[in-house]
């Protein structure tokens, strides 16, 4: 179905105006964009609108894995508000597969779908991914994994939204610097910490595990790191190396830094099981602000976490897939999105409940 001129042109005005809004902390839409990228603006906007779907159409959705804590809520949200706009929905599993995907990437484009949104397995796989939905000239969002700014330009036909990690980990910094002793317990003058890290090939996990002892160190704190592990963002490894590390470092111990929540969950759950109380003798931070560890912050079990918006990343996906389909196309360098985190505490964690 070919647009009207009327609607072509809605759109070059609709991207102008966006293009007018600058640089700063503006959003292209639903979102909340820590000052992200916009679509390159009117000069780049085709005239011609290829076969955008009048009253929706149909999208793709590949998630890493189902079986993922965070994803899960993102991705209940993504077609949530698809299907809310009149879209039809496929989301597919890949079980952590990157061929597995990639197939499946292959079948949404055998039947033809309008547009496809891409939580990549593999972060390595943003190349050939980005190939191949190139040369199928799908309009593409990637989303959660971000791809260097070199691979996006390769296809103008693609953007990223997701947030920016490092700022997770800074505020994950400044969580344990609120604190009365700024981390250091047991007042020997430096921090000593855990660091139960996400997938490390995840950029998320290797800013996180950065930023936030950085957040530290800029404030002119000695750290001393007792023990990094991969807990691949879940909850059992996360609860298996924290009891590993409370066994062989005892009330050495001052910080657990988690990459997520629901690693922080169940190195709660060893926390509680060696004696430690949170707060008093031990802090422990994560990233996501799941409803579970909302509660826990409440309730003084965990000493604080930071929101991943999911719903924010999933309306700027939807926003920034119908600007595709309306014919925008991004410049190198422009093709990322950001929603802002959001640093959560006792004070504030009843806000984020859903
Ligand atoms: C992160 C999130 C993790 C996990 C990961 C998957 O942004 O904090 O919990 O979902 O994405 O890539």
């Amino acid at each position: 179905m070919k647009k009207t001129l009327a609607l072509a042109l809605a759109v070059v005005m609709s991207l102008g105006l966006l293009a007018g809004c600058g640089g700063g902390n503006n959003s292209t839409g639903g979102g909340s964009s820590a000052g992200g990228s916009q679509p390159s603006g009117g000069s780049s906007v085709t005239a011609s609108i290829p076969d955008a779907p009048e009253g929706g159409g149909t999208v793709g959705v590949c998630i890493y894995k189902f079986d993922d804590a965070f994803m899960t809520t993102y991705r209940n949200a993504l077609t949530e508000i698809l299907k809310g706009k009149g879209y039809q929905v496929t989301t597919v599993d890949g079980n952590n597969d990157q061929s597995k995907q990639n197939e499946q990437i292959n079948t949404f484009i055998t039947q033809g779908v309008d547009a496809l949104i891409i939580n990549p397995c593999m972060t390595s796989a943003a190349d050939s991914i980005i190939a191949t939905v190139k040369a199928a000239n799908i309009p593409t969002v990637l989303i959660n994994r971000e791809p260097t700014a070199d691979q996006m330009a390769a296809y103008d036909r693609l953007v990223y939204v997701g947030c920016d990690a490092a700022q997770s980990g800074t505020f994950q910094g400044e969580l344990i610097l609120e604190t009365p002793n700024k981390g250091d317990i047991n007042g020997d003058g430096k921090v000593s910490y855990i660091m139960i890290q996400g997938d490390p090939e995840n950029i998320d996990a290797q800013l996180r595990t950065e930023y936030s002892v950085g957040a530290l160190k800029d404030a002119g704190i000695e750290v001393e790191q007792l023990d990094l592990q991969r807990g691949d963002w879940d909850r059992e490894k996360g609860q298996t190396i924290c009891a590993n590390d409370l066994a062989q470092f005892g009330d050495q111990i001052e910080v657990v830094f988690c990459n997520n929540d629901d690693m922080a969950i169940g190195a709660l759950q060893s926390i509680q099981a060696a004696g430690r109380k949170v707060n008093e003798d031990i802090y422990l931070v994560g990233v996501d602000a799941l409803d579970a560890a909302l509660n826990e912050v409440m309730n003084g079990n965990m000493t604080g976490t930071v929101l991943n918006d999911a719903v924010g990343q999933a309306t700027e996906a939807v926003n920034q897939m119908e600007l595709l389909l309306g014919g925008a196309t991004y410049s190198a360098g422009n093709q990322s999105v950001y929603v802002d985190y959001v640093k959560v505490t006792p004070d504030n964690a009843s806000e984020f409940v859903k």
